[in-house]
C-alpha cells in the first residue's frame, strides 16, 4: 500500500502520519511490537533502479500532546508533503483521526538493481543511522506488516 513518510529525524526513523481508519495501520496496531517495513523506490519500480525495504517498528503517539519535537515534526512533514495539511492530529475539522508516528528502522534490506552489477544485501544498521542527508529524490514508499 502506498503510504506518505518523511525523513525528520537524524538517524533515519521515518516520520508517518498513521491515520487508524487505513488498513496498514489496523494491521501495525494488531501486531505485538507494531512490526512494519516500508519498502522506497523510485517514482517508477524497475528490476534495475535500486529500492530497499525498511523493517522496523512503529511507535504512535495517541496523545498527541506528548510527541517529542512535534512542531518539528510536523513542518519538516508538511515541507515534504504539503497536502497532508488536511489530516493533521487534533484537527477538529479533519476528515479521519490521525496521530504522529515514528518508524525505528532494525534491518534494512538494499536491492541495488542486478545482482551481477549492484549491490544486494542487508546494509548494518549503524551505516544507515550514520547516513548524512542527501539531496531530496523523487521517492515513493509502500508501508506492509510484517510478522
Ligand atoms: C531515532 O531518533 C529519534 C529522535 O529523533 C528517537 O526517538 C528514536 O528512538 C531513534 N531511533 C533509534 C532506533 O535509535
Ligand atoms: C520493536 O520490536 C522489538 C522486537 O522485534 C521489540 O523488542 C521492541 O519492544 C519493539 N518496539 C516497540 C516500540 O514496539
Ligand atoms: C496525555 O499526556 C498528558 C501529559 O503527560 C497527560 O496529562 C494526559 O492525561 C494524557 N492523556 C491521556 C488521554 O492519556
Amino acid at each position: 500500500m502506498q503510504e506518505y513518510y518523511a525523513s525528520c529525524h537524524t538517524n533515519g526513523s521515518l516520520t508517518l502520519l498513521f491515520l487508524p481508519i487505513s488498513r496498514h495501520s489496523q494491521n501495525i496496531l494488531h501486531s505485538n511490537h507494531h512490526a512494519a517495513s516500508l519498502s522506497v523506490s523510485s517514482a517508477l519500480p524497475a528490476a534495475r533502479s535500486p529500492r530497499v525495504s525498511l523493517i522496523g517498528n512503529v511507535t504512535v503517539y495517541t496523545n498527541t500532546t506528548v510527541v517529542p519535537n512535534r512542531n518539528a515534526i510536523q513542518s519538516c512533514y508538511l515541507a515534504r508533503h504539503p497536502d497532508a495539511r488536511w489530516w493533521l492530529p487534533d484537527d477538529d475539522d479533519a476528515a479521519h483521526i490521525a496521530y504522529w508516528a515514528r518508524l525505528d528502522p532494525e534491518s534494512v534490506y538494499f536491492v541495488g538493481g542486478f545482482g551481477d552489477k549492484h549491490f544486494i544485501g542487508y546494509i548494518p544498521l549503524e551505516i544507515y543511522q550514520g547516513a548524512p542527508a542527501s539531496a531530496e529524490v523523487s521517492l515513493q514508499g509502500s508501508l506492509v506488516e510484517q510478522y
